[in-house]
């Protein structure tokens, strides 16, 4: 292989990861063909169309469509021929544990099994614990000698994934102990990479270990900065500081940095929460929970921050039952319509469970949190969802609810009181405008 020319790649596994890994791998010039057990999925990706709300991944499909770099298929005999295979499924929290939920990864390696060649370089990109590629190595191997496994971890955001796919921050290889082999897994990964990587992206070149490490210890340190700033905040509530001016002062410290540094409702999704427990869980299998036992108390103040957001609604209303709460926000962050594990959602469902008349709204995410919760109502937009509330909470910093207008938001409501879970209106306007106005450690 060439340094630079196109590569014939498969991606097994289009959900957030590997969509956006197949598009992104054909803008760069390969020749992908993206693949998955869901037939839904897989029609809508082959017309060009993006399953699920990512910026900017609708164009990047339809070009690759169009020009013919992307195909998609359930017939996963069309990974025959390719020369690299990545492994994108998803590895959830297993139902009633801590621990990740491995049956996609597995059943996506035997399913490739068949159609590998020597010389074929598999590519785990999957976050999974720490051991998982030996085992899947050793299983490729004994069934097809010659085909090698590397791990590639992937650092995209949603919201941001294409950019971050286009243009990652740094690129990791973990490489098998087999020096012919790594060299394989290698020039595979760098003709692959060859834009980003003659773009100046740092390149760090591992073991297996290491890479699944680097993996979980980034989304880790994130989580626990995260936590860290909201425990400051649950402080900051008690002696009447505000968190949002200790970030600033303490994110000028460049050793700190003020990225991450956002307090609020918490941190959810499908990455950040599965994967500290799922850390925390193969730690203390390996005997060395301690180390990372701080990830349980992590953990326990971001799950802290929803019922403050809960408390604080409650304690406004009096008597909450049947009080209309219009909750801004069901997905776990703005400019993504996913709703795994989102503390906006969470908040909407603990609301209407204690007798609250929550009606919640979000610019994309409603689909999604009406097929988890169709208990809750759902209005359309803001201004519906605003409509006669008792009380208005934002979990979901999205652009459009950051810029309402406070005055013009005062009058649909009953009574002007506002929750601001992601400490990211104005406080001052709101309150000049009439509001009583909440936030989280502020
Ligand atoms: C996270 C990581 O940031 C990515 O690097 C990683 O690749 C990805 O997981 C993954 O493992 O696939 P993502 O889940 O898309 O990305 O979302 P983040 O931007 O990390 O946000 C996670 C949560 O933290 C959101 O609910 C967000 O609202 C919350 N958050 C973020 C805060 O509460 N405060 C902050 O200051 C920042």
């Amino acid at each position: 292989m060439s340094q630079g020319s196109a590569v014939r790649v498969s991606v097994i596994g289009c959900g957030y990861l590997g969509a956006v890994h197949a598009a992104a791998l054909a803008t760069l010039g390969h020749e992908v063909v993206g693949l998955d057990v869901d037939q839904d999925k897989i029609a809508l990706l082959a017309q060009g169309e993006a399953p699920f709300f990512e910026p900017g991944l609708a164009e990047s499909l339809r070009t690759g469509v169009q020009t013919g770099k992307l195909r998609f298929s359930t017939d996963f005999s069309a990974a025959r021929g390719c020369q690299v295979h990545f492994l994108a499924v998803g590895t959830p929290q297993l139902r009633g544990s801590q621990a990740a939920d491995l049956s996609f990864i597995h059943a996506a390696t035997e399913s490739l099994i068949p159609y590998l060649r020597p010389g074929d370089v598999v590519v785990g990109k999957s976050t999974v614990p720490v051991g998982t590629a030996r085992e899947l190595a050793d299983k490729i191997a004994s069934a097809v000698p010659g085909a090698v496994l590397a791990w590639n971890p992937e650092f995209l955001r949603e919201g941001f994934a294409v950019e971050d796919t286009l243009h990652p921050d740094r690129i990791v290889y973990g490489l098998p102990a087999d020096e012919d082999e790594a060299e394989a897994a290698k020039a595979a990964l760098d003709q692959l990479y060859a834009e980003p990587l003659a773009s100046g992206c740092p390149l760090i070149v591992t073991d297996y270990q290491t890479a699944e490490l680097v993996k979980v210890a980034a989304n880790s340190f994130l989580a626990t900065k995260i936590s860290f700033i909201n425990a400051m905040a649950e402080i900051s509530e008690v002696v009447g500081a505000d968190v949002t001016k200790l970030a600033d002062a303490i994110g000028h410290d460049q050793r700190i940095g003020r990225k991450f540094l956002n307090a609020g409702v918490g941190f959810g999704g499908g990455c950040l929460p599965k994967d500290i427990r799922a850390f925390q869980a193969r730690a203390d299998e390996l005997g060395v929970g301690r180390s990372v036992g701080f990830l349980n108390e992590v953990d326990a103040i971001n799950l802290r921050r929803r019922e403050r957001v809960v408390e604080l609604v409650l304690t406004n209303l009096g008597d909450y039952q049947r009080k209309r709460v219009a909750v801004l926000g069901l997905a776990f962050k703005p400019e993504s319509d996913d709703v795994r594990d989102s503390p906006a959602l969470d908040v909407a469902v603990r609301l209407h469970g204690l007798g609250v008349d929550v009606v919640a709204t979000d610019p994309q995410a409603i689909a999604n949190a009406r097929r988890l919760h169709p208990q809750l109502d759902f209005a359309a937009t803001a201004e519906e969802a605003l409509s006669g509330a008792e009380a208005v909470v934002l979990v979901t910093e999205w652009q459009q609810y950051q810029k309402f207008d406070p005055q013009l938001a005062r009058g649909l409501v009953a009574n002007p009181v506002v929750i601001d879970g992601r400490n990211c209106l104005d406080a001052a306007s709101w309150r000049a405008a009439g509001w009583t106005y909440f936030g989280m450690g502020r």
